[in-house]
Protein backbone atom coordinates (compact mmCIF):
# COMPACT_ATOMS: atom_id res chain seq x y z
CA UNK A 1 0.00 0.00 0.00
CA UNK A 2 1.37 3.72 -0.51
CA UNK A 3 2.06 6.07 1.67
CA UNK A 4 0.32 9.51 2.15
CA UNK A 5 1.48 12.55 2.50
CA UNK A 6 -1.20 15.22 3.90
CA UNK A 7 0.28 18.62 4.94
CA UNK A 8 -1.21 20.75 7.96
CA UNK A 9 -0.59 24.39 6.39
CA UNK A 10 0.56 27.04 9.27
CA UNK A 11 2.64 29.07 7.20
CA UNK A 12 6.47 28.12 8.91
CA UNK A 13 5.27 26.14 11.03
CA UNK A 14 3.70 23.81 8.63
CA UNK A 15 4.77 19.76 8.69
CA UNK A 16 3.38 16.64 6.94
CA UNK A 17 1.71 14.24 8.16
CA UNK A 18 2.82 10.87 6.74
CA UNK A 19 0.46 7.15 6.97
CA UNK A 20 1.22 4.25 5.52
CA UNK A 21 1.84 0.68 6.89
CA UNK A 22 5.71 -1.18 8.00
CA UNK A 23 6.91 2.73 7.69
CA UNK A 24 9.26 3.53 11.34
CA UNK A 25 11.79 3.64 8.99
CA UNK A 26 11.25 7.42 7.95
CA UNK A 27 11.59 8.21 11.14
CA UNK A 28 15.67 9.25 11.14
CA UNK A 29 14.52 11.17 7.76
CA UNK A 30 11.76 13.95 9.11
CA UNK A 31 14.21 14.12 12.07
CA UNK A 32 17.33 15.07 9.95
CA UNK A 33 14.60 16.58 7.87
CA UNK A 34 13.67 18.96 11.07
CA UNK A 35 17.75 19.84 11.03
CA UNK A 36 18.27 17.88 14.33
CA UNK A 37 21.98 17.54 15.70
CA UNK A 38 21.36 16.72 19.04
CA UNK A 39 19.66 13.95 21.47
CA UNK A 40 16.49 12.55 21.25
CA UNK A 41 13.81 11.79 23.97
CA UNK A 42 12.18 9.37 23.45
CA UNK A 43 8.94 9.33 25.22
CA UNK A 44 6.21 6.31 25.85
CA UNK A 45 3.96 4.34 28.36
CA UNK A 46 4.08 1.25 29.75
CA UNK A 47 1.85 -0.50 27.65
CA UNK A 48 3.60 0.55 24.59
CA UNK A 49 7.34 0.04 25.66
CA UNK A 50 7.41 -3.37 25.28
CA UNK A 51 5.94 -3.44 22.19
CA UNK A 52 7.52 -0.89 19.96
CA UNK A 53 10.23 1.17 21.93
CA UNK A 54 12.72 -0.91 21.33
CA UNK A 55 12.50 -0.58 17.37
CA UNK A 56 11.58 2.97 17.37
CA UNK A 57 14.56 3.44 19.55
CA UNK A 58 16.97 0.98 17.17
CA UNK A 59 16.09 2.79 14.20
CA UNK A 60 16.63 6.11 14.98
CA UNK A 61 20.03 5.17 16.99
CA UNK A 62 20.83 3.48 13.39
CA UNK A 63 20.88 6.81 11.42
CA UNK A 64 23.83 8.07 14.34
CA UNK A 65 21.48 9.63 16.72
CA UNK A 66 21.71 8.53 20.66
CA UNK A 67 18.58 8.42 22.31
CA UNK A 68 17.40 8.58 25.70
CA UNK A 69 14.37 6.48 26.75
CA UNK A 70 11.70 7.90 29.25
CA UNK A 71 8.81 5.13 30.05
CA UNK A 72 5.97 6.59 31.70
CA UNK A 73 2.75 4.69 33.62
CA UNK A 74 0.05 4.30 31.34
CA UNK A 75 -3.21 5.97 31.74
CA UNK A 76 -4.90 8.91 31.69
CA UNK A 77 -4.44 9.42 35.62
CA UNK A 78 -0.75 10.44 34.89
CA UNK A 79 -1.83 13.73 32.59
CA UNK A 80 -0.40 15.92 34.98
CA UNK A 81 2.36 18.24 35.58
CA UNK A 82 4.47 16.33 37.90
CA UNK A 83 5.14 14.13 35.20
CA UNK A 84 6.25 17.05 33.08
CA UNK A 85 9.03 17.84 35.94
CA UNK A 86 9.78 14.50 36.24
CA UNK A 87 10.01 14.32 31.61
CA UNK A 88 12.37 17.38 32.13
CA UNK A 89 14.82 15.67 34.96
CA UNK A 90 15.02 12.83 32.50
CA UNK A 91 16.07 15.05 29.35
CA UNK A 92 18.29 17.04 31.77
CA UNK A 93 19.93 14.05 33.20
CA UNK A 94 20.09 12.47 29.37
CA UNK A 95 21.81 15.97 28.39
CA UNK A 96 19.49 16.83 26.46
CA UNK A 97 19.56 20.55 24.99
CA UNK A 98 18.03 22.71 22.87
CA UNK A 99 18.94 21.12 19.77
CA UNK A 100 17.01 17.81 21.15
CA UNK A 101 14.23 16.43 19.87
CA UNK A 102 11.35 14.49 21.49
CA UNK A 103 9.40 11.70 19.97
CA UNK A 104 6.29 10.62 21.35
CA UNK A 105 5.43 7.09 20.88
CA UNK A 106 2.04 5.97 22.44
CA UNK A 107 -1.85 7.43 22.62
CA UNK A 108 -2.88 11.11 23.18
CA UNK A 109 -1.89 10.73 26.55
CA UNK A 110 1.64 10.14 25.88
CA UNK A 111 1.18 12.46 22.61
CA UNK A 112 -0.59 15.50 24.97
CA UNK A 113 1.97 15.17 27.35
CA UNK A 114 5.50 14.30 25.40
CA UNK A 115 4.00 17.37 23.45
CA UNK A 116 3.04 20.05 26.49
CA UNK A 117 6.75 18.86 27.92
CA UNK A 118 8.48 19.59 24.20
CA UNK A 119 6.57 22.53 24.21
CA UNK A 120 8.00 24.00 27.50
CA UNK A 121 11.64 22.20 27.75
CA UNK A 122 14.00 25.10 27.60
CA UNK A 123 11.21 27.13 26.32
CA UNK A 124 10.37 24.46 23.63
CA UNK A 125 12.08 21.66 21.51
CA UNK A 126 10.75 20.33 18.47
CA UNK A 127 8.56 17.21 18.67
CA UNK A 128 7.72 14.15 16.49
CA UNK A 129 4.62 12.29 16.73
CA UNK A 130 4.53 8.60 16.23
CA UNK A 131 0.65 7.83 17.31
CA UNK A 132 -0.17 4.29 18.45
CA UNK A 133 -4.09 5.14 18.72
CA UNK A 134 -6.88 5.61 16.62
CA UNK A 135 -7.44 8.92 18.82
CA UNK A 136 -3.80 9.90 18.65
CA UNK A 137 -3.85 9.26 15.04
CA UNK A 138 -6.74 11.15 14.00
CA UNK A 139 -7.12 13.65 16.78
CA UNK A 140 -4.40 14.35 19.35
CA UNK A 141 -1.30 14.11 17.19
CA UNK A 142 -2.78 16.75 14.70
CA UNK A 143 -3.07 20.58 15.64
CA UNK A 144 -0.53 21.28 18.55
CA UNK A 145 -3.02 21.57 21.77
CA UNK A 146 -0.47 19.72 23.82
CA UNK A 147 -1.06 19.59 27.54
CA UNK A 148 -2.05 18.30 31.09
CA UNK A 149 -5.08 17.95 33.53
CA UNK A 150 -5.70 19.65 36.68
CA UNK A 151 -7.76 17.77 39.30
CA UNK A 152 -10.25 20.83 38.93
CA UNK A 153 -11.00 20.60 35.05
CA UNK A 154 -9.57 18.71 32.24
CA UNK A 155 -7.01 19.21 29.94
CA UNK A 156 -6.65 23.28 31.78
CA UNK A 157 -2.43 23.28 32.06
CA UNK A 158 -0.86 23.58 28.42
CA UNK A 159 0.04 25.05 25.18
CA UNK A 160 -0.07 25.16 21.93
CA UNK A 161 3.00 23.44 19.93
CA UNK A 162 3.15 22.21 16.81
CA UNK A 163 5.03 18.69 15.87
CA UNK A 164 8.05 19.05 13.21
CA UNK A 165 5.71 15.85 11.45
CA UNK A 166 3.13 13.31 12.54
CA UNK A 167 4.31 9.27 11.13
CA UNK A 168 1.18 7.49 11.45
CA UNK A 169 2.29 3.45 10.85
CA UNK A 170 -1.20 1.77 10.56
CA UNK A 171 0.54 -1.80 11.71
CA UNK A 172 0.95 -0.34 15.49
CA UNK A 173 -2.55 -0.77 15.60
CA UNK A 174 -2.75 -4.63 15.24
CA UNK A 175 -1.87 -4.53 18.99
CA UNK A 176 -4.74 -2.12 19.93
CA UNK A 177 -7.72 -3.35 22.24
CA UNK A 178 -10.92 -3.48 20.75
CA UNK A 179 -12.52 -1.32 23.33
CA UNK A 180 -10.02 1.64 22.18
CA UNK A 181 -10.03 0.90 18.55
CA UNK A 182 -14.08 1.16 18.55
CA UNK A 183 -13.95 4.64 20.96
CA UNK A 184 -11.19 5.72 18.41
CA UNK A 185 -13.91 5.63 15.43
CA UNK A 186 -16.10 7.37 17.09
CA UNK A 187 -13.64 10.14 16.56
CA UNK A 188 -13.85 9.20 12.91
CA UNK A 189 -17.50 9.02 12.36
CA UNK A 190 -17.57 12.39 14.07
CA UNK A 191 -15.23 13.74 11.00
CA UNK A 192 -17.47 12.15 8.92
CA UNK A 193 -20.91 14.04 10.30
CA UNK A 194 -19.45 17.08 9.99
CA UNK A 195 -17.72 16.98 6.93
CA UNK A 196 -17.96 14.08 4.63
CA UNK A 197 -20.49 12.25 3.85
CA UNK A 198 -18.41 9.91 1.43
CA UNK A 199 -15.70 9.33 4.73
CA UNK A 200 -19.38 8.34 7.00
CA UNK A 201 -20.54 6.32 4.24
CA UNK A 202 -17.10 4.42 3.81
CA UNK A 203 -17.36 4.01 7.70
CA UNK A 204 -20.44 2.30 7.48
CA UNK A 205 -20.02 0.31 4.51
CA UNK A 206 -16.56 -1.34 5.96
CA UNK A 207 -17.58 -1.60 9.75
CA UNK A 208 -17.16 -5.17 9.57
CA UNK A 209 -13.57 -5.18 7.83
CA UNK A 210 -12.19 -2.46 10.05
CA UNK A 211 -13.39 -4.19 13.36
CA UNK A 212 -11.13 -6.89 12.20
CA UNK A 213 -8.29 -4.53 11.91
CA UNK A 214 -8.38 -4.78 8.30
CA UNK A 215 -5.50 -2.01 7.94
CA UNK A 216 -6.14 -1.40 3.72
CA UNK A 217 -10.10 -0.36 4.89
CA UNK A 218 -8.85 1.33 7.88
CA UNK A 219 -6.03 3.24 6.45
CA UNK A 220 -8.70 5.19 3.81
CA UNK A 221 -10.82 6.74 7.17
CA UNK A 222 -7.53 7.09 9.33
CA UNK A 223 -5.73 9.46 5.96
CA UNK A 224 -9.35 11.08 5.60
CA UNK A 225 -9.84 12.15 8.79
CA UNK A 226 -6.49 14.07 9.17
CA UNK A 227 -7.17 15.85 6.34
CA UNK A 228 -10.64 17.28 7.64
CA UNK A 229 -8.75 17.69 11.34
CA UNK A 230 -5.92 19.60 9.02
CA UNK A 231 -7.82 21.42 6.98
CA UNK A 232 -9.47 23.13 9.95
CA UNK A 233 -6.82 23.74 11.86
CA UNK A 234 -5.31 25.19 9.29
CA UNK A 235 -7.86 27.56 8.87
CA UNK A 236 -7.82 28.00 12.67
CA UNK A 237 -4.74 26.76 14.47
CA UNK A 238 -6.26 28.52 18.21
CA UNK A 239 -10.08 28.09 17.89
CA UNK A 240 -11.47 31.34 17.44
CA UNK A 241 -14.65 30.24 15.31
CA UNK A 242 -14.37 27.05 12.64
CA UNK A 243 -12.34 24.52 14.89
CA UNK A 244 -14.92 24.48 17.43
CA UNK A 245 -16.95 22.20 14.55
CA UNK A 246 -14.80 19.46 16.21
CA UNK A 247 -15.90 19.88 19.09
CA UNK A 248 -19.41 17.78 17.62
CA UNK A 249 -20.96 15.37 20.19
CA UNK A 250 -18.21 17.53 22.62
CA UNK A 251 -20.07 19.35 25.24
CA UNK A 252 -22.73 17.23 25.76
CA UNK A 253 -19.88 14.34 25.94
CA UNK A 254 -17.51 16.07 28.05
CA UNK A 255 -20.79 16.79 30.46
CA UNK A 256 -21.16 12.81 30.33
CA UNK A 257 -17.79 12.17 31.71
CA UNK A 258 -17.73 14.68 34.00
CA UNK A 259 -21.02 13.22 35.83
CA UNK A 260 -20.02 9.65 35.30
CA UNK A 261 -16.72 10.36 36.99
CA UNK A 262 -14.88 9.26 33.78
CA UNK A 263 -14.24 5.82 34.62
CA UNK A 264 -17.70 4.83 32.80
CA UNK A 265 -16.96 5.56 29.31
CA UNK A 266 -13.85 6.17 27.18
CA UNK A 267 -13.62 9.36 25.73
CA UNK A 268 -15.12 7.77 22.07
CA UNK A 269 -18.21 6.43 23.93
CA UNK A 270 -19.31 9.61 25.67
CA UNK A 271 -18.59 11.25 22.51
CA UNK A 272 -20.76 8.74 20.94
CA UNK A 273 -23.46 9.39 23.16
CA UNK A 274 -22.84 13.00 23.01
CA UNK A 275 -23.10 12.75 19.04
CA UNK A 276 -26.75 10.97 19.68
CA UNK A 277 -27.89 14.00 21.93
CA UNK A 278 -26.60 16.46 19.04
CA UNK A 279 -28.61 14.54 16.36
CA UNK A 280 -31.39 15.28 18.71
CA UNK A 281 -31.30 18.51 19.23
CA UNK A 282 -31.20 19.01 15.47
CA UNK A 283 -34.53 17.57 14.64
CA UNK A 284 -36.01 19.24 17.48
CA UNK A 285 -34.55 22.19 15.67
CA UNK A 286 -35.62 21.41 12.52
CA UNK A 287 -32.09 21.05 11.20
CA UNK A 288 -32.36 17.49 10.45
CA UNK A 289 -35.14 14.46 10.18
CA UNK A 290 -35.47 11.17 11.37
CA UNK A 291 -33.42 9.30 9.00
CA UNK A 292 -30.16 11.39 9.83
CA UNK A 293 -30.78 10.59 13.76
CA UNK A 294 -31.68 6.90 12.32
CA UNK A 295 -28.19 6.95 10.11
CA UNK A 296 -26.15 8.18 12.72
CA UNK A 297 -27.22 6.09 15.55
CA UNK A 298 -26.79 2.94 13.32
CA UNK A 299 -23.27 3.46 12.62
CA UNK A 300 -22.45 4.24 15.74
CA UNK A 301 -23.86 1.40 16.80
CA UNK A 302 -22.19 -0.88 14.31
CA UNK A 303 -18.96 -0.07 16.12
CA UNK A 304 -20.21 -0.99 19.38
CA UNK A 305 -20.52 2.28 20.61
CA UNK A 306 -22.96 3.43 22.73
CA UNK A 307 -26.37 5.27 21.48
CA UNK A 308 -28.35 5.33 24.94
CA UNK A 309 -27.27 5.50 28.43
CA UNK A 310 -30.76 5.00 30.73
CA UNK A 311 -29.10 6.14 33.90
CA UNK A 312 -27.74 9.34 32.83
CA UNK A 313 -28.53 11.85 35.42
CA UNK A 314 -30.29 14.82 33.60
CA UNK A 315 -29.83 17.59 36.18
CA UNK A 316 -26.33 17.13 36.94
CA UNK A 317 -25.36 16.64 33.55
CA UNK A 318 -27.13 19.70 32.32
CA UNK A 319 -25.21 21.56 35.20
CA UNK A 320 -21.84 20.02 33.63
CA UNK A 321 -22.59 21.59 30.67
CA UNK A 322 -23.37 25.03 32.13
CA UNK A 323 -20.19 24.80 34.00
CA UNK A 324 -18.51 24.27 30.35
CA UNK A 325 -20.14 27.53 29.29
CA UNK A 326 -18.98 29.20 32.55
CA UNK A 327 -15.76 28.52 32.30
CA UNK A 328 -15.90 29.83 28.61
CA UNK A 329 -16.78 33.03 29.53
CA UNK A 330 -20.72 32.92 28.77
CA UNK A 331 -21.53 31.74 25.14
CA UNK A 332 -22.29 28.00 25.30
CA UNK A 333 -21.62 26.58 21.76
CA UNK A 334 -23.74 23.92 20.44
CA UNK A 335 -22.35 22.32 17.40
CA UNK A 336 -25.69 20.79 15.56
CA UNK A 337 -25.76 18.86 12.59
CA UNK A 338 -27.78 19.76 9.32
CA UNK A 339 -26.43 16.84 7.27
CA UNK A 340 -24.33 14.14 6.96
CA UNK A 341 -21.05 16.19 6.23
CA UNK A 342 -22.43 19.70 7.86
CA UNK A 343 -22.76 21.11 11.05
CA UNK A 344 -23.24 24.59 12.44
CA UNK A 345 -22.62 26.41 15.27
CA UNK A 346 -25.26 27.93 17.81
CA UNK A 347 -25.19 29.79 20.52
CA UNK A 348 -28.89 30.48 21.22
CA UNK A 349 -29.34 26.48 23.20
CA UNK A 350 -31.85 26.52 26.23
CA UNK A 351 -31.33 24.36 28.88
CA UNK A 352 -34.72 23.31 28.12
CA UNK A 353 -33.87 22.36 25.07
CA UNK A 354 -31.04 20.78 25.68
CA UNK A 355 -32.75 18.64 28.44
CA UNK A 356 -34.91 17.42 25.65
CA UNK A 357 -31.72 16.39 23.85
CA UNK A 358 -30.52 14.37 26.56
CA UNK A 359 -33.84 12.94 27.19
CA UNK A 360 -33.63 11.08 23.59
CA UNK A 361 -30.33 9.21 25.11
CA UNK A 362 -32.13 8.11 28.24
CA UNK A 363 -34.72 5.91 26.71
N1 LIG B 1 -4.48 17.29 21.96
C1 LIG B 1 -5.64 17.07 21.38
O1 LIG B 1 -6.06 17.79 20.47
C2 LIG B 1 -6.45 15.90 21.82
C3 LIG B 1 -7.51 15.43 21.03
C4 LIG B 1 -8.20 14.29 21.43
C5 LIG B 1 -7.82 13.63 22.59
N2 LIG B 1 -6.80 14.12 23.33
C6 LIG B 1 -6.37 13.42 24.57
O2 LIG B 1 -5.98 12.12 24.22
C7 LIG B 1 -6.14 11.28 25.35
C8 LIG B 1 -6.81 10.00 24.91
O3 LIG B 1 -5.98 9.36 23.98
P1 LIG B 1 -6.07 7.80 23.71
O4 LIG B 1 -7.48 7.42 23.52
O5 LIG B 1 -5.07 7.48 22.68
O6 LIG B 1 -5.70 7.19 25.15
P2 LIG B 1 -4.34 6.59 25.75
O7 LIG B 1 -3.16 7.33 25.34
O8 LIG B 1 -4.60 6.45 27.22
O9 LIG B 1 -4.29 5.13 25.10
C9 LIG B 1 -5.27 4.19 25.41
C10 LIG B 1 -4.67 2.91 25.97
O10 LIG B 1 -4.09 2.13 24.93
C11 LIG B 1 -2.74 1.82 25.21
N3 LIG B 1 -2.08 1.78 23.91
C12 LIG B 1 -1.76 2.83 23.13
N4 LIG B 1 -1.34 2.40 21.92
C13 LIG B 1 -1.39 1.05 21.94
C14 LIG B 1 -1.10 0.04 20.99
N5 LIG B 1 -0.72 0.35 19.76
N6 LIG B 1 -1.24 -1.24 21.36
C15 LIG B 1 -1.69 -1.55 22.60
N7 LIG B 1 -2.01 -0.65 23.54
C16 LIG B 1 -1.86 0.64 23.20
C17 LIG B 1 -2.29 2.91 26.15
O11 LIG B 1 -1.19 2.51 26.92
C18 LIG B 1 -3.54 3.13 26.98
O12 LIG B 1 -3.63 2.15 27.97
C19 LIG B 1 -6.94 12.07 26.37
O13 LIG B 1 -6.08 12.50 27.40
C20 LIG B 1 -7.46 13.25 25.57
O14 LIG B 1 -7.62 14.41 26.37
C21 LIG B 1 -6.11 15.22 22.97
ZN1 LIG C 1 -12.72 13.89 21.28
Amino acid sequence: METRQIAVALGERSYPIIIGQDILELAPGLIQAAGIRGRIGLITDDNVAPLYADRVREIIQDAGYSVAQHVLPAGESQKRLARIEDICGALLEAGLDRASMIVALGGGVVGDIAGFAAGVFMRGIPFLQIPTTIVAQVDSSVGGKTGVNHPLSKNSIGVFHQPEAVLIDMQLLESLPDRELRAGMAEVIKHGVIADAELFDHVVAQADAILRKDLTQLQMPVARSCEIKAAIVAEDEKEQGLRANLNYGHTFGHAIEAVSGYDTFLHGEAIALGMCAASALGRALGLVDDAFVAAQRDCIAAYGLPTRWPELPLEATLDAMTRDKKARAGKLKLIVPTRIGAVVQRSDITREQMAEALEHIRQ
